[in-house]
């Protein structure tokens, strides 16, 4: 009797017979030789099966065995370097448990919407798997980070009955004929527990009805929130850098193989220490600002001297390309911008100036972010663009004791944190100003009434986090079942 064992732990079993169970992932053949790569959801392993090692039967089953058949192989480990995932299975015997012909995912050229049709079996592509387990680790290595320090995991409702921040779009239902929401954030709910039990988090699906088509947006995604009594703003802006640090250390540790399969340089993750830089809002604008300007500037140059690029819509310019690949400017919008300069019109430029009062936008993000190797902390925001429960900075209350994290490589925000009002009255006074239904509050304030203290917290959102740490193009591939404006399915 051979042992059933996993790829993944073949090498334990160097010149023991073992019986992997699993799919067929690469298949070739050379008429009298049958080269297959199995997977079996912990690795890769390759076997050869030669006509002359088995029965007829067997050699037919296997001959007509396409891609993503499920076999049952039994086999003699050995390491074989040029194999991919480094070893080989001597074959022995083995059986194909179901024949598949048609596997659908064959072609490389699927586009985006195709493979996200397929996501059900688009999972089991190599790039998806290490992805998904990517988040895997970096999900559980939040959890164990908050678990070490002592926090108290604290889940918090999916349904609730009033709009919560009043910040954002969300899905209405039908609560037993009374009208209640998806939650946009577990906050609110968390607040309370953080008085019960000093540090908490909760970690949970969040939603969000914005209908919005951007390449970090998600109308269903994970989002992770502690919360801590007693906690000032730099407190919390201490917390999420050793969430960081630690977080991308331990899948850095834990990961190689997978960065490996996206061919993720992993390089920049390695930069990720402390201290992280934190930036004042205004001083973020400025610096924003300076760097718009010298941007636009140069693009006017840039343009004049690449007539050809501009007409043919594919710029050979080092500086233009560089605003297409690393600012994901539109190469085509950039054409038609520079077609305008060639005519004497610099009416339209690649980049609008940040103005002060507003929040950020996501390329005025990019340009802050391109300016550090570590994620920057932009804090103080005004108060006005931010959300209700926000304390008022002291030395000017027209600004709020928040924080947002950008992550690096043009990444922008994975988190968004403040200081809440511990004031009793102010928080009233906010919810009016915010047009807020008061009585749907009444026990979010009774925190306010009993024993009240300074304390704060952010949102960590994982898919955003996924995206930045695998360097991918977009959130849709970070999470095992993406919603998006156009997409509930699969
Ligand atoms: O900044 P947000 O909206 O913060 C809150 O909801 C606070 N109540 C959190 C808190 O202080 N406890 O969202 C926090 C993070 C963002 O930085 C982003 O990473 C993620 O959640 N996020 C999204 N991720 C994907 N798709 C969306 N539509 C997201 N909206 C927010």
């Amino acid at each position: 009797m051979s042992a059933r064992t996993f790829i993944a732990d073949v090498s334990k079993h160097e010149g023991k017979e073992v019986e992997i169970r699993g799919w067929i992932y690469q298949t070739r053949s050379s008429g009298k030789l049958l080269f297959l790569v199995l997977r079996d959801g912990t690795g890769y392993c390759q076997t050869v099966i030669g006509k002359k090692d088995c029965d007829e039967a067997t050699w037919e089953a296997f001959s007509k065995a396409g891609l993503e058949s499920s076999v049952i192989v039994t086999g003699v480990p050995r390491p074989e370097p040029r194999a991919p995932g480094g070893w080989e299975l001597g074959f022995k015997s083995g059986r194909v448990f179901q024949s598949v012909s048609d596997w659908p995912l064959q072609k490389k050229e699927h586009g985006p919407d195709f493979l996200m049709d397929h996501r059900h079996l688009w999972l089991r592509a190599s790039r998806q798997v290490a992805i998904l387990r990517i988040r895997n680790e970096l999900s559980f290595g939040l959890r164990d980070f908050f678990y070490r320090r002592g926090f108290v995991n604290i889940d918090s409702p999916i349904i609730t009955p009033a709009a919560c921040e009043g910040t954002s779009t969300l899905f209405g239902i039908d609560y037993h004929g009374l009208p209640a929401y998806l939650s946009q954030s577990g906050q609110l709910y968390i607040e309370p527990a953080c008085i019960a039990h000093g540090k908490v988090f909760c970690f949970g699906p969040t939603f969000r009805a914005e209908k919005s088509k951007t390449r970090r947006h998600l109308h269903e995604f994970w989002m992770l929130e502690p919360e801590i009594a007693w906690a000032e703003l730099d407190d919390l802006m201490q917390l999420a850098e050793e969430m960081l640090v630690d977080v991308v250390a331990r899948v850095l540790d834990k990961c190689k193989a997978e960065f490996k399969t996206l061919e993720r340089d992993t390089a920049p993750l390695e930069k990720i220490k402390g201290p992280f830089p934190r930036v004042r809002y205004v001083d973020a604008v400025n610096q924003i600002n300076a760097k718009i300007d010298a941007f636009n500037g140069q693009f006017v140059n840039a343009a004049k001297q690449d007539a050809a690029g501009a007409e043919k819509g594919e710029f050979t310019h080092e500086f233009l390309k560089m605003l297409v690949d690393e600012y994901k400017v539109d190469q085509g919008h950039l054409a038609a911008m520079a077609r305008k300069i060639l005519k004497g019109d610099a009416s339209e430029l690649p980049f609008e100036r940040a103005s002060t009062g507003d929040d950020l936008g996501s390329t005025h993000e990019t340009i802050l972010t391109k300016m550090h190797d570590r994620p920057v902390m932009v804090h103080r925001y005004p108060a006005a663009v931010k959300a209700f429960y926000m304390q008022p900075d002291e030395d000017d209350p027209s600004y709020a004791k928040c924080v947002d994290v950008l992550a690096p490589e043009g990444y922008g925000e994975i988190i968004g944190g403040s200081q809440r009002i511990h004031d009793l009255d102010l928080m009233r006074k906010r919810i009016r100003e915010h047009h807020l239904p008061e009585e749907a509050f009444q026990w979010y304030l009774e925190t306010r009434k009993y024993g009240t203290v300074p304390h704060g917290g952010f949102g960590l959102g994982l898919e955003r986090l996924v995206a930045w740490v695998c360097k991918l193009d977009h959130v849709r591939e970070t999470i095992p079942y993406a919603r998006m404006l156009n997409r509930v399915y699969p």
